[in-house]
């Protein structure tokens, strides 16, 4: 207890994410829900009480869910079919996007968020929470420093998805993570969400989790940009 009034007031401190309201257990559908980051979103907002769909790949490997709660829904985000099937199959009120590539091309972020938008739009989703990178589209240009090298690419196009959500008229929330650390690292606990686009650190998957959660239930982080930042953790020389 004592742990999260401290929490509370570090946020606070830091002009991070506002006080937290009453958690709502609303209905979530979540993109990317086997991977290494939306596995441990699904366990957070689990624990938090929410409904939570997986929208999967036919042959996704989904044992990093284990046996949760969760429901599942199968498509492919390249595919707006599937995307719009998933929407319209349930009442959802949030929608959260930790998918990644993978071997696909850059394109794939622009084109799964077009799919995401459309069907979110026709079918009633009011709140879409994306996770990002630090460094996407203009972000970009406050890191002359940073090697980004082929990454560079990969960040215009995950910029593209970026705008895509803030011009789609839904209410949307964006959470940007610099250098994730290794899956599977343990959450600190310390990491918390700044407003200061200038911020590139380093960010555990776990922690991430903890502070989507935060964020659904938080009053003012959704219409905002979040660089997600933890002070404990090293961080790489070569892009201060
Ligand atoms: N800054 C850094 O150091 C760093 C490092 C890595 C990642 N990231 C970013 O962090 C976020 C999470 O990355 P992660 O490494 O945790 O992800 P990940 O483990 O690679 O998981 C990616 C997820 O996206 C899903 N996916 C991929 N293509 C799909 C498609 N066409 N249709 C439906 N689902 C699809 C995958 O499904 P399957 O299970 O079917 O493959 C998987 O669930 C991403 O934004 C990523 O770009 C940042």
């Amino acid at each position: 207890m004592f742990t999260r009034l401290l929490y509370l007031l570090i946020l606070c401190v830091a002009g991070g994410v506002p006080a937290m309201a009453a958690p709502a257990a609303e209905p979530v559908l979540l993109f990317g829900a086997t991977g290494q980051l939306g596995s441990e979103i699904a366990r957070e907002l689990v624990a938090a009480g929410h409904p939570v769909t997986a929208f999967v790949r036919a042959g996704s490997d989904r044992s990093r869910l284990g046996d949760l709660p969760v429901q599942f829904v199968v498509g492919d985000l390249l595919a707006q079919d599937d995307v719009t099937r998933a929407l319209a199959g349930a009442r959802y009120r949030i929608v959260i996007d930790a998918s990644a590539r993978g071997g696909a091309a850059d394109d794939f972020y622009p084109r799964a968020m077009r799919h995401i938008v459309t069907a979110a739009r026709a079918h009633g989703a009011p709140r879409m929470l994306l996770h990002g990178s630090v460094g996407a589209g203009e972000n970009m240009a406050l890191f002359p420093q940073a090697p980004f090298g082929r990454m560079a690419a990969t960040l215009a196009a995950k910029g593209e998805a970026e705008k895509i959500l803030e011009d789609s008229g839904l209410d949307w929330a964006i959470i940007r993570n610099g250098i994730l650390m290794p899956a599977g690292t343990p959450a600190t606990g310390k990491a918390v969400l700044s407003a200061d686009q200038r911020l590139m650190r380093s960010v555990t998957r776990a922690d991430l989790a903890r502070l989507t959660v935060e964020c659904l239930a938080a009053e003012d982080c959704f219409g905002h940009v979040w660089h997600a930042v933890d002070e404990s953790l090293p961080f790489p020389d070569r892009y201060r």
